[in-house]
């Protein structure tokens, strides 16, 4: 296995006597797409902050394609592109003066290269407009863009659907797939939402006050083989289930139950055995949902 684009080792961040980030550890490998998690002031932000150098680190370390962050800066920070808080855009530019200004900053950059990032955001159309125009989605766009100029293999993004409807989200999770799918690049991103964090992400990190609660791969919550099916039914008629040898839970107007999808069928096929009346069976996907509440509630424990 390659050795990992990012690793942190028990990273601790202490502002004015406080402890803001706890001994935080976890790698990042390539080509995935890594999510940051957590509620409000959880810490994403400042852990962000850190990975960039926009920040100092109290303890511990991060390195980035093996350099590191406090000792290395440079060659550590070139392997970075990252959109932290609102991208620094010229408003009264076009965006492509934007990135020409930006260019200009930073060595060794091409007007092909310009093109080629234009192209890949989808901005090529209004692209000699001014931002101050943009729509806040269009301008997430030329974000991206000036952030991808000099071929970064890690891209960090905090927060990046923040404000967008559901068309400025989805297409922020096309370009992320297509970041690591076709440039093979690795992807942080941050949210404090849940859903929208199990359609983008590989692998997902949960952080709660400071600590790293849970780290694990997305298809582990969300496409695991069992999952909860409830069964809407007459509960009044469903004395038989007292003999049911599998585990039940009972909820309004019916039960759930853990079941692979292919013992769906025979689960129906029983009760109509038995007569009872089935007005509906549906999955409850929201796996990634409950497992956050459960461990974060958890940490509050901990906590407490
Ligand atoms: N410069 C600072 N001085 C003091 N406290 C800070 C500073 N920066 C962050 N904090 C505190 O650190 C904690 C984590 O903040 P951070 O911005 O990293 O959270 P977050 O997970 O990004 O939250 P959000 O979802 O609201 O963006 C908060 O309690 C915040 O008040
Ligand atoms: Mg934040």
């Amino acid at each position: 296995m390659s050795s990992p684009v990012v690793e942190l080792k028990h990273v601790t961040k202490v502002i004015k006597g406080k402890t803001i980030i706890d001994d935080l550890s976890f790698t990042i490998e390539e080509g995935e797409v890594f999510g940051f998690l957590g509620p409000n002031g959880a810490g994403k932000t400042t852990t962000i902050r850190m990975i960039v150098g926009l920040m100092g680190i109290t303890s511990g370390e991060i390195l980035i394609c093996g350099h590191n962050v406090k000792t290395e800066f440079e060659d550590a920070l070139q392997h970075i592109g990252g959109i932290v808080e609102n991208p620094e855009l010229y408003k009264f530019l076009t965006g492509y003066q934007n990135l020409m200004q930006y260019a200009r900053m930073v060595k060794g950059i091409s007007k092909q290269k310009i093109d080629e990032v234009v192209e890949f955001v989808g901005l090529k159309e209004r692209i000699h407009d001014k931002v101050k125009t943009y729509s806040l989605g269009m301008r997430q766009r030329l974000g991206l863009a000036q952030s991808l100029l000099h071929d970064p293999k890690v891209m960090i993004l905090d927060e990046p659907t923040n404000g967008l409807d559901p068309a400025g989200i989805k297409e922020i999770r096309d370009h992320l797939k297509k970041l690591t799918k076709e440039k093979g690049m690795s992807v942080i991103v941050s949210s404090h939402l849940l859903s929208e964090m199990e359609m983008m992400c590989d692998r997902i990190a949960i952080i709660q006050q400071g600590k790293l609660i849970d780290i694990q791969q997305v298809h582990d919550y969300v496409k695991e083989s069992k999952q909860k099916y409830f069964f809407e039914l007459d509960w009044e008629q469903a004395e038989v289930l007292q003999s049911l040898t599998i585990s039940y839970e009972r909820v309004e107007n019916g039960i759930e139950i853990d079941l692979e999808k292919g013992e769906v069928p025979d689960m129906i096929q029983f009760f109509v055995e038995k007569g009872i009346r089935i007005f509906e069976v549906k999955p409850m996907a929201k796996s990634l949902e409950d497992r956050f509440f459960e461990v974060t509630a958890q940490g509050e424990k901990v906590h407490a």
